[in-house]
């Protein structure tokens, strides 16, 4: 599989709690539950694939794993390979990139959480045009509610200023979406972190490790970009009506996997 990679790997983060929708991801993983028609791992797969990335590492929890793997196998019937790996506690995103070293094997990577929703006209184009990255490549986008994300302080000229995780006082509107792309140095200065007061590796502190090298790039993601979230009954409901609505109204599908491989004849 060496060919597929151009250096850049996939990692997928599908493990976590999901307390914000208990009941019903007391027994199913949340990133199992269905967006409409689909499960919602597919969405942040149908990224990675359209951003030409084609081995994967899913991270689970221990108890989940079985269902993902049912679900997604080997990865061979899309033309991806998929490997997995666990992690044993929520112990935070950047957790991702020590549990991901090893399959990283010195590669660059692309880390998306599994409960992440994007759409957009040229997505995947632009994503394509950024995945190899020295240092960090981070993306910021305008929202409603900045103090339930990583909120991102920029100049003029795109450079940040100040990341931080879940603020009071957001120095802005912009927050960093659940995609990122790092260069090779991502496991060891992950290795560095300490948690943080909640306890987690937290993905601000490695951007913030990034920022500190003078090595971290953030980018806006257009408006005509759509950016969800869909842990909570709300954002779940919404995104389920939103890609309804969507595939109606123009018959074309979304986070179809099977489709886009098919599109890349990669199957
Ligand atoms: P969150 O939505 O922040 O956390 P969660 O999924 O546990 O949900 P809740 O806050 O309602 O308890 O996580 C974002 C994504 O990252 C989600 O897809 C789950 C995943 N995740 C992990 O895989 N491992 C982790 O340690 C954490 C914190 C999240």
């Amino acid at each position: 599989m060496d060919s597929y990679t151009n250096g850049v790997k996939g990692i997928i983060l599908a493990g976590g709690t999901g307390s914000r929708l208990f009941p019903i991801t007391r027994a199913v993983s949340k990133q199992l539950l269905p967006i409409y028609d689909k499960p919602m791992i597919y969405y942040p797969l149908s990224t990675l694939m359209l951003a030409g990335l084609r081995e994967i590492l899913l991270i689970t929890t221990p108890h989940d794993q079985a269902a993902f793997t049912r679900l997604l196998g080997d990865g061979s019937q899309l033309g991806l390979s998929i490997e997995y790996v666990v992690q044993d506690q929520p112990n935070g995103l950047a957790e991702a990139l020590i549990l991901g070293e090893e399959f990283l094997g010195g590669d660059k990577c692309a880390l998306i959480l599994g409960d992440n929703l994007f759409y957009g006209p040229g997505l995947g184009t632009h994503l394509r045009a950024n995945t190899s990255v020295d240092g960090a490549l981070i993306f910021a986008y305008q929202v409603s509610d900045p103090a339930a994300y990583g909120v991102v302080e920029f100049d003029d000229a795109g450079t940040v200023l100040s990341i931080e995780e879940k603020p009071e006082q957001p120095k802005s509107s912009y927050a960093v979406p659940g995609i990122y792309f790092y260069d090779e140095k991502a496991p060891l200065l992950a290795r560095r972190l300490r948690p943080s007061e909640r306890g987690e590796l937290e993905i601000t502190a490695l951007n913030n490790a990034y920022l500190e090298l003078g090595a971290l790039r953030v980018e806006v993601l257009s408006r005509a970009t759509t950016w969800l979230d869909t842990g909570t009954h709300e954002s779940l409901y919404e995104a389920g009506g939103l890609i309804r609505t969507l595939q109606h109204r123009t018959g074309m599908r979304i986070g179809d996997v099977e489709q886009i491989a098919r599109d890349q004849s990669w199957i």
